[in-house]
């Protein structure tokens, strides 16, 4: 798994509470141990599980977090290690832990953590059932369940009971009377008076029946992970007081933070993709700029970058070419089909105005792929030296650069074909 290019590497990450962090949080929670060890209450965490899958969003399918590890479990659980025993410094004496995981990991990160807290801090395993997951038959039973084991740093922690609603109906008929307050209750007669007796709650137990978000939830912010804020308003009830201060070292699409916030607890959040922590941001209302380890010029300028080329392939009918990320020798390129030009035709995207080295840099990889056409695509137009460049090309190469623009994109594009002369119209205007 790749760290966050824009983490401070080379500098401290203060400790601050409302604050969201973007980074690795390894080296985030290396930094707050520095000088905060031990000012947590409690720490929630949802890491990846190791499930071997890349988590997608939207029906382009973007890249949301990868959890495919080398080496299988070993070097998960080496990378999970060195985190949670950060996350063991930072925790208060008196504080609490629960790390979410699934049946992927969840005994191996059980041995972890009894050897890190001790077996006797160990509270509960809680399991998380969700009645409203379907699947397709295979050869075994539907996994309809995560794990989050509850470890305290010690016998002196905080424990707020939290109850449930008794359902039985054959109780319920026996309390069948309700006072101003909600409260059920049974009348008996004893010594000629009426006495009540009110039902007592059903302290909760391990088994959480929580449905995960569906489709249609109010709650659901397309982020493919995200965990319903019931399930964290469960564990931050019983587990803090107001006032107490929440860590998420993975912070996805902020859940916890968000619960947190709501019933008045300090929070801070880290996430290492820049994307996720903007969504968090919307979610708590948190301005980027505050975001420490965030660049907001250049995440910005990348996502322009990205959403620009995905939009060109739709208007062009084109298809994207799954290395443009990695700088394929610093162009952008996609390649798209054209009735008149043909197939595979090497197109570069600049969210930029174009320039005369976009046009080398093209010119170059169409000869390379020995094509004889290309497409520039750029916004805000093209300078003259570009179009001088064009020229130069064509006449020496026999290589046709057409350019394109957001504004023309669609009067240019291949399914309007556009002819020569027009293109060269368009540029002497
Ligand atoms: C399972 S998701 C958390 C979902 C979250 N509980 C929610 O309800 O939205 C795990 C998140 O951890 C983030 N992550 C993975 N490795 C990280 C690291 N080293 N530092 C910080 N965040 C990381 C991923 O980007 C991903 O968003």
């Amino acid at each position: 798994m790749g760290l966050n290019e824009m983490s401070f590497d080379n500098e401290i990450f203060p400790f601050k509470t409302n604050t969201l962090y973007c980074g690795d949080n390894l080296k985030i929670l290396r930094d707050f141990n520095k000088t905060h060890k031990e000012s947590i209450d409690l720490i929630y965490i949802d890491p990846p599980f190791s499930s071997n899958d890349i988590y997608t969003a939207g029906k382009k399918e973007k890249e949301i977090f990868n959890d495919i590890w080398k080496g299988k479990y070993k070097h998960y659980i080496e990378w999970m290690k060195e985190r949670i025993y950060e996350l063991y410094d930072i925790l208060d004496n008196t504080g609490s832990f629960y790390l979410h995981c699934d049946y992927h990991v969840n005994a191996h990160l059980r041995i972890l953590c009894d050897e890190l807290f001790r077996p006797n801090n160990f509270r509960n395993e809680i399991i998380w059932h969700y009645k409203n997951k379907v699947g397709r038959p295979t050869r075994k039973f539907l996994s309809d369940y995560d794990t989050i084991l509850f470890y305290s740093k010690s016998d002196d922690y905080t424990f707020n009971p939290q109850f449930v609603e008794i359902d039985n109906p054959l109780t319920l008929k026996r309390y069948d009377k309700v006072d101003k307050n909600g409260k059920r209750y049974k009348i008996y007669h004893t010594g000629g008076v009426d006495r009540r007796t009110y039902l007592k709650p059903k302290s909760m137990g391990c088994i959480w029946e929580i449905n995960i978000l569906s489709a249609n939830s109010r709650e659901r912010l397309g982020y493919p992970a995200q965990k319903p804020e019931s399930l964290l308003e469960l564990i931050i009830k019983a587990s803090s007081n107001e006032g107490n201060t929440i860590l998420d070292a993975f912070g996805g699409s902020g859940t916890t933070l968000k619960v947190a916030k709501d019933l008045n607890r300090n929070w801070i959040g880290i996430e290492y993709d820049p994307e996720n922590c903007e969504t968090i941001a919307n979610r708590m209302d948190y301005p980027y700029k505050n975001i420490i380890g965030y660049d907001y010029q250049k995440t910005r300028k990348d996502i322009i970058g990205h959403e620009y080329e995905e939009y060109v392939a739709n208007v062009l009918g084109g298809r994207l070419n799954p290395k443009r990320f990695r700088g394929d020798n610093g162009i952008d390129l996609c390649v798209y089909h054209h009735e008149k030009y043909g197939k595979n035709i090497p197109t570069q995207v600049k969210s930029t105005r174009i320039n005369k080295n976009h046009i080398i840099l093209l010119a170059d990889a169409i000869e390379k792929d020995e094509k004889k056409v290309g497409f520039i695509v750029g916004i805000g137009g093209i300078i003259k030296s570009a179009i001088d460049e064009i020229v130069i090309t064509k006449t020496d190469k026999n290589i046709t650069i057409i350019h394109f623009d957001k504004k023309n994109l669609d009067i240019m594009s291949p399914k309007g074909v556009i002819e020569d002369k027009k293109i060269w119209d368009y540029y002497k205007k």
